[in-house]
């Protein structure tokens, strides 16, 4: 599990196992266009401000991936404990 920030909202939110941050934004409120929910659309595309996504997606390429700047938020998890995205 890890947590993220929303840096816009100003709210950290916790993402356990087996929910997507997509998820776990839909559940309190947040906002955030969605379609696919399989990381193929790019519906749900998120600014990453801080922290290391585990991309788990097949839309972002690889120069996108290593980056670390985009995350896509119906797929995508962390690898670092934490995760500060522009919503
Ligand atoms: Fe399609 Fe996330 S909703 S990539």
């Amino acid at each position: 599990s890890f947590e993220v920030a929303l840096a816009r909202s100003a709210l950290t939110l916790h993402v356990p196992a087996g929910k997507s941050i997509l998820d776990v934004l839909q559940e309190n409120g947040i906002e955030t266009p969605s379609s696919c929910e399989q990381g193929a659309c790019g519906t749900c595309l998120a600014t990453v401000i801080e922290g290391e996504p585990d991309h788990q997606d097949v839309y972002l390429s690889d120069s996108e991936k290593a980056s670390n700047s985009k995350i896509l938020t119906c797929v995508s998890r962390s690898k670092s404990k934490r995760l500060v995205l522009d919503i």
